[in-house]
């Protein structure tokens, strides 16, 4: 590999180059990285009609002893669904309630995780025309083994009553339930029901350990909240940002009819700005445009839907004394969002009526931002736009070898036209991709390494999709696998992590020369570690082949340190390795000093690359 430092050939990627892309998919949001344990906690599952849809709440006891049923007498106007349950026997009789009472319970998402010695909040609200007397509690899956309770005693709750507890847990059951008992006959009227751990991200309401895996990869930007979930399969279903913010209980919440699940919204509008702002992300809001997946196209009547997006942005952008810049410092941040881009829409170019909606989206936003950097959904790299946009987005799911082939997708480009934001790659196949592989993540870091050649027009990259609950694998593979209680990174969400110290980063001009390069790719930039103020040389390789390469580097136009090499495998004994629950860290990145088969004279160096791996070689210049 020959790389040139010197300023003539280098060039600065831009500073947006590498992050994330958020859709609820998999339970990603509701279920995952949205830290509330109960599944359904407005009973508005079903719907707003009655009988509804309740699961995954279930009775505790027997049909003839309760009885589950929903009205809608909910004190919440916008989800007026609530949970009816008659309670028919009592302690005395003549119908004896069993000694643990009858009730209702929610196993959460496939279980809640319950950790000894952690707190959590549970608020509902509740009523009775009698007194009541109600046993609550986190108990393992089956109700016997209680890990926290607590008792509701009331006189009066003829009227809707807000109740708030606060669980200490006894013991660790990744596997738990919330649960409603009772001995007393009578009817008793829930909704709304949440429990949160008090520990989450600053109290924001973001699973911990979910918010640090993406903080790691420091992520430039953060599209959101799909995707498909963004168009959905019918325009009903279609998430609507106006629903999902303000008070939790006053969410009506949707069902998602393309990934096929109800979400609460409890991770809304709000909540994803705000989750932006504290990974130091820049927001990408992807917005519906009146169009469904299944190609609904709403044109006569866009006006709404143009306002609500208007909306959207004053809620964003707005300064308090605006309408929606004041719902949104109500709602704690007085200041606004950092919103610099939109998508209009989502995959919906092949749709006629796109491009009538989207000139009508566009123009309206131009007119009052013409500061925000708007996103086509046309592919501007295989034939010029034939309508205005700043960015376009590039779609890839494909196998592994033409994934790695793709290495040159933007080499033959116009430079004039629009940037391509690649919102979306992937290696998909199961034959490559297995449930996340080692030969996708070197398929895809071959695929990226191009596009950091071609960050002139290529300003944005994102892999999707992020997350997935693994009872719920809708889509395969993800860059993050969790459950109720765990979370591991595949191997694609480390190779991400190679290309952390490129946004911003300086990018040399290297020349691979090798007998074939056809398994091989590299590049070499210069990054600056804003811990110390230091510029590293990093080389980067992939090897997808199974024969290791002996490489000689090159280096003109910059001294490097040569005591100071460092070296980050990502690799295994086997290409398709994966990493697992039980062996999350099976293939991970290995950093150690590059000493072996290394020589070092500060402007040359030898080392062998291993088979079927990514490899980065940082070293500090002088
Ligand atoms: O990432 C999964 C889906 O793939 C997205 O929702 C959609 O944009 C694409 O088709």
């Amino acid at each position: 590999l020959f790389v040139n430092a010197s300023k003539q050939s280098a060039r600065t990627i831009p500073d947006t180059l590498f992050g994330i892309f958020f859709e609820e998919i998999n339970h990603a949001g509701a279920g995952g990285l949205w830290a509330e344990l109960v599944d359904n906690r407005g009973f508005e599952a079903g719907g707003q009609a009655t009988p509804s849809d309740i699961a995954p709440w279930f009775i505790i006891g027997d049909e003839s002893l309760v009885v589950l049923s929903t009205d809608r007498s909910s004190c919440f106007d916008r989800n007026k669904i609530a949970l009816r349950m008659d309670v028919l026997c009592d302690s005395k009789g003549p119908l004896i309630c069993p000694a643990g009472g009858v009730g209702v319970y929610n196993p959460g998402f496939w279980g809640m995780n319950i950790e000894q010695g952690k707190s959590y909040k549970l608020i509902l609200y509740l009523r009775s025309y009698n007194p009541i007397n109600v046993s609550v509690s986190l108990t393992d899956s089956t109700g016997s083994q209680p890990l926290a309770t607590s008792n509701i005693i009331a006189s009066s709750v003829s009227n809707w009553t807000r109740m708030e507890f606060l669980f200490v847990a006894k013991a660790t059951n990744p596997n738990s339930r919330l649960q409603f008992t009772t001995t007393q006959a009578g009817v008793i009227w829930f909704d709304q029901v949440s429990l949160m751990p008090v520990d989450t991200y600053k109290g924001l309401g973001f699973r911990e350990d979910l918010f640090q895996l993406l903080a790691d990869l420091k992520p430039a930007f953060l599209r959101f909240p799909g995707g498909c979930f963004v168009e959905g399969g019918r325009l009903p279903n279609a998430v609507r940002w106006k629903d999902t913010i303000g008070p939790w209980e006053e969410r009506p919440g949707h069902y998602g009819d393309v990934w096929d699940y109800w979400t609460d919204d409890g991770l809304g509008h709000f909540e994803f700005f705000q989750l932006a702002e504290d990974l130091g992300a820049l927001p990408i809001w992807v917005f519906n445009n009146g169009i469904s997946l299944h190609g609904e196209v709403n044109m006569s009547v866009i006006l709404p839907f143009i306002h609500e997006v208007l909306d959207g942005l004053e809620f964003a952008k707005g300064d308090a004394s605006t309408t929606w810049g004041s719902v949104r410092a109500a709602l704690g941040h007085p200041e606004p969002f950092d919103l610099r881009y939109v998508a209009i829409g989502n995959e919906e170019c092949p749709i006629q009526g796109y491009r009538g909606n989207y000139l009508k989206f566009y123009q309206a936003i131009k007119h009052y931002y013409p500061e925000i950097k708007i996103i086509s959904n046309c592919d501007g790299s295989s034939q010029k736009l034939d309508h205005p946009a700043d960015l376009y987005d590039y779609h890839i799911y494909t196998s592994a070898n033409n994934m790695f082939s793709k290495y040159n997708a933007f080499d033959y480009v116009a430079r004039d036209g629009p940037k391509a934001f690649v919102s979306e790659y992937a290696v998909t196949p199961k034959e490559d991709a297995g449930t996340g592989s080692l030969l996708a993540a070197l398929a895809e870091a071959g695929f990226l390494l191009g596009l950091e050649r071609n960050s002139d027009i290529v300003e944005m990259a994102s892999y999707a999709p992020l997350f997935v609950n693994t009872n719920d694998r809708h889509w395969n593979p993800d860059a993050i696998v969790l459950n109720s209680a765990k979370a591991y990174g595949t191997p694609s969400y480390w190779m991400q992590q190679f290309f952390i110290e490129s946004n911003g980063a300086t990018l040399l001009n290297s020349t691979l020369q090798a007998s074939s390069t056809n398994s091989l790719h590299a590049s070499a930039i210069i990054w600056k570690n804003t811990d110390d103020a230091t510029y590293y040389l990093r080389l980067k390789f992939v090897n997808i082949g199974s024969v290791p390469v002996s490489m000689k580097i090159s280096i003109d136009g910059v001294k490097i340190n040569t005591k100071s090499a460092l070296s980050t495998v990502l690799t295994s004994d086997n290409v398709m390795d994966e990493n697992s629950f039980d062996k999350p860290a099976k293939v991970t990145p290995v950093r150690a000093p590059l000493t072996a088969n290394v020589e070092l004279d500060g402007t040359e160096m030898t080392f062998t690359l291993a088979q079927h791996s990514l490899t980065s070689i940082d070293v500090l210049t002088t």
